[in-house]
């Protein structure tokens, strides 16, 4: 008996241990950029990842901070000097970030620059430097890291990222498809509901600047860094692959986008929109800021410039300004802000260096949320349905601004625009007209309207390219087409070729009549 009893307790741990590992998987997750906005969504991805049994090794430049199972850390220590790169007095005092091709080449500039200095971090070439490592899936950020796709080809593993910012053409092109500028707007412009003639020629004109210019300056300066950090696999197992072509190998990308924040636009079904992934069911707020909500009469208006845009760093007589203005509101205000020296703070204003956003905008009373527009921040107030007045800096927090005043529950303002009287009079419009709230319920509803939960779609992807190695049955064949093949330029060609060919016969033809014409006038 005891013996039997024994032998299935064996059989029952071999079976579990079966089990664990068949669900178990290690994971490499590439997260470069420190900006602390893309960090927490990329937070919430390895939380879940090691909730679910993964082992996860980050390369970052923020440590995850919590206790943590199965979680590995490399760090890039010194963590890029983010805000001495690009300084926040900068964005605050002047419209250098604000033109379209300066946004274009912020993005690459922060890119090149946070990728390299990952790389030549210490704890990151002590990682290269090991050959006992083994990873099933690589989840990388997508946003400008691509000579770190090179760690893919490392480990001979499958790839999936993450676009924490939204679409981008080149996205659509690493799926195989071609975008149609004619009706789809590039990533920084906000034409929406069908563009006009001169619309479609900005948006041809920058579309193309954006691929000439990736093309030939970006991509070949991560060709040159992938070269420069992995030269000693390319001794061990010959050329490297090009940036171009491990880009084509992505097996899934992860859109931070929403259909209902942006337009719906040709995809495939390995792009994957999953806005809204990290935001969780509200937690308990701290006592004191719950009693403070609890008790704001009118309602909370909740001001906050992000996680990088730090408040402390506004000047001080806009500072002031709004100070004043908050003091003059029957709502209560709730401002994040990073240090002590804000000066006297009229009775209604609570100042919090650290304030649980997804907590603050879920509360009932919340009645307005003032935002730089970050991507993160304006999906947390469509999900919680609260109306948002916007004050956009760079990138893509104007688009969003837009998009969302033309959907209409927000309104917009720009820093430099900021008087008393002027955001003085936006708040009011804001709270005190019902539509703007009637409308971002309305939006909440449908933003949580979703078949499955977006992050259990994220998950369910990693894990499907995970079991299918790649899954490269998902892969559209025209990934390696060439834009004459794909755009059936050949075939217009010879077409075209036919057709000068019939032309000419006809003419042939034709060109005797007048011959015989001639034969038959001088018979007449
Ligand atoms: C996500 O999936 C898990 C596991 O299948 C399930 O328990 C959970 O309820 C799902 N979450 C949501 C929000 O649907």
């Amino acid at each position: 008996m005891g013996a039997k009893v024994a032998a299935m307790l064996v059989l029952l741990t071999v079976a579990l241990l079966g089990i664990t590992a068949v669900h178990s998987h290690k994971i490499l997750f590439l997260a470069p950029f420190n900006g602390p906005s893309h960090w927490l969504m990329l937070k919430s991805y390895i939380r879940e990842l090691t909730n679910r049994g993964h082992e996860v090794t980050c390369i970052t430049g923020i440590k995850f901070g919590e206790a943590l199972g199965n979680y590995t850390e490399v760090l890039i220590d010194p963590a890029y000097p983010l805000n001495e790169k690009f300084p926040l007095s900068q964005l605050y005092n002047s419209q250098s970030y604000s033109s379209d091709l300066n946004n274009l080449f912020l993005y690459w500039r922060l890119g090149l620059a946070t990728s390299r200095h990952g790389l030549e971090a210490d704890n990151v070439q002590k990682f290269l430097k090991r050959d006992d490592l083994h990873f099933d899936l690589i989840v990388s950020e997508q946003f400008f890291q691509d000579s770190w796709l090179m760690f893919a080809y490392k480990y001979n593993a499958p790839i999936v990222t993450i676009s924490t910012y939204g679409y981008s053409d080149f996205m659509d092109r690493a799926m195989g498809l071609l975008t149609p500028w004619s009706c789809v707007p590039h990533m920084l412009l906000d034409y929406e509901h069908g563009m006009n003639f001169f619309q479609r020629s900005y948006n041809v004109f920058l579309s193309t600047l954006d691929y000439i210019l990736r093309e030939y300056y970006y991509m070949p300066e991560m060709n040159k860094m992938a070269k420069e950090f992995f030269s000693e696999l390319e001794e061990q197992r010959g050329p490297l692959p090009t940036i171009q072509s491990l880009e084509k190998s992505i097996s899934v990308i992860l859109v931070n986008s929403h259909p209902t924040l942006a337009k719906p636009r040709p995809t495939m079904v390995t792009l994957v929109s999953i806005g809204g992934a990290p935001i969780r069911a509200p937690k308990a707020l701290p006592q004191e800021l719950q009693r403070f909500m609890d008790e704001a009469e009118h309602g909370v208006i909740y001001f906050s410039l992000g996680a990088y845009m730090q408040s402390s760093a506004m000047p001080i007589e806009k500072r002031l300004t709004l100070l004043k203005v908050f003091g003059k509101l029957k709502q209560r205000v709730i401002w994040k802000f990073e240090t002590d020296q804000i000066g006297s703070i009229p009775k209604n204003v609570m100042i919090s260096k650290w304030a649980p956003q997804n907590d603050i905008l879920a509360h009932k009373n919340t009645v307005l949320f003032i935002s730089h527009g970050g991507q993160f921040g304006t999906f947390e107030s469509m999900y919680h349905g609260v109306p948002t007045l916007f004050i956009p800096f760079f990138g893509d927090q104007h688009r969003n601004a837009i998009r969302a005043v033309r959907s209409g529950y927000a309104a917009k303002i720009l820093f430099a625009d900021i008087t008393e009287e002027s955001i003085f009079s936006q708040i009011r419009e804001l709270v005190d007209t019902k539509q703007y709230y009637k409308r971002a319920k309305e939006i909440s509803t449908m933003f949580r309207d979703t078949l499955v939960d977006p992050m259990n779609t994220s998950i369910y992807w990693m894990e499907y390219v995970i079991r299918y190695k790649g899954a490269p049955h998902l892969k559209f064949n025209a990934v390696n087409d060439s834009i004459v093949q794909y755009l059936l330029l050949d075939i217009l060609g010879a077409a075209v070729l036919l057709l000068v060919l019939l032309i000419i016969v006809v003419k042939m033809c034709c060109c005797r009549k007048p011959v015989i014409t001639a034969d038959k006038k001088k018979r007449q």
